[in-house]
């Protein structure tokens, strides 16, 4: 435990104590308490993976199957994780605040297991299958099997994610822009702050004079501008933010 902590957390529990409207951008790194691999962190998906290899259009048109077989490791992997304490304090702040929203990167859908409904996803649902025809989809349990396809038309169905060099779903990161613009307090937690357009939410944030911490364990292209810098993991942070504002009677 650091020796600064918690009083670290200060500058940003003042904050919250007088904001009525709070965004929580997410990464892969508030969900790394859970046990689900980051990305660009030793030990991540593309250390493992190379995107290009399973995380493009182009990729899925050259062998579906090895795509699906990233796919459905990441989804064996989910079926058996939980949220972590980051989720269900975000989850609870939901209702602690007068508008409390989540704009999420990540697909493993934690957040709305926590109990966040107000919640962005900017890069799709990794338990959504999708046919690469008809407009059919539907979401998934089960982690295992052949290569899905389209219970409508038969088409072979890829999952519901955002991959590279693809478009964001409609409207989503407009949405975004605006929560982000609105904010009076933003948390960056657990993204490297490297994939756009996502990473340029907490700037947008920051330009309408938000107040912006950066909740990461390691440093990113972002921790400059942040007016606050907390280089802890998220599943020690949140609890002791909900902790300080319950003592402050803002709970
Ligand atoms: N608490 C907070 N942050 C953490 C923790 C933790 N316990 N553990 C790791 N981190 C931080 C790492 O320091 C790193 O900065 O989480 C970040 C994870 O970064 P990435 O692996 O790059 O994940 P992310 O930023 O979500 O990636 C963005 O890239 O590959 C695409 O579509 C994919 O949505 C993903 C996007």
């Amino acid at each position: 435990m650091p020796d600064n902590f918690p009083q670290s957390l200060e500058p940003l529990a003042n904050e919250l104590r007088k904001a009525s409207r709070v965004l929580c951008l997410t990464g892969a790194g508030v969900s790394a308490e859970s046990g689900v691999p980051t990305f660009r962190d030793s030990g991540g998906l593309w250390e493992g993976s190379r995107p290009e290899d399973v995380a493009t259009p182009e990729a899925f048109e050259r062998d579906p199957d090895l795509v699906w077989r990233f796919y459905l490791a990441r989804r064996r992997n989910l079926s058996s994780v939980r949220p972590n304490p980051a989720h269900e304090v975000i989850a609870r702040f939901e209702t602690l605040f007068p508008e409390f929203n989540v704009v999420t990167q990540n697909v493993d859908g934690l957040h709305q297991q926590a109990g966040n409904s107000r919640i962005l996803c900017l890069h799709g649902d990794i338990w959504i299958d999708r046919c690469t025809v008809c407009t059919f989809e539907r979401r998934v349990e089960a982690s295992d099997g052949p290569v899905p396809r389209c219970d409508q038309c038969g088409a072979l169905a890829r999952p519901g994610v955002v991959w590279f060099g693809e478009m964001l779903p409609e409207g989503v990161f407009e949405q975004a822009v605006q929560l982000a613009a609105d904010a009076q307090v933003v948390l960056v937690v657990g993204t490297s702050s490297q994939v756009y357009p996502a990473a340029s939410l907490a700037n947008v944030a920051q330009q309408s004079s938000a107040f912006v911490a950066e909740i990461n364990p390691n440093a990113t292209p972002f921790s400059d501008s942040a007016d606050l810098v907390i280089p802890l993991n998220a599943g020690m942070v949140f609890p002791e933010l909900e902790r300080m504002l319950a003592e402050s009677g803002r709970i």
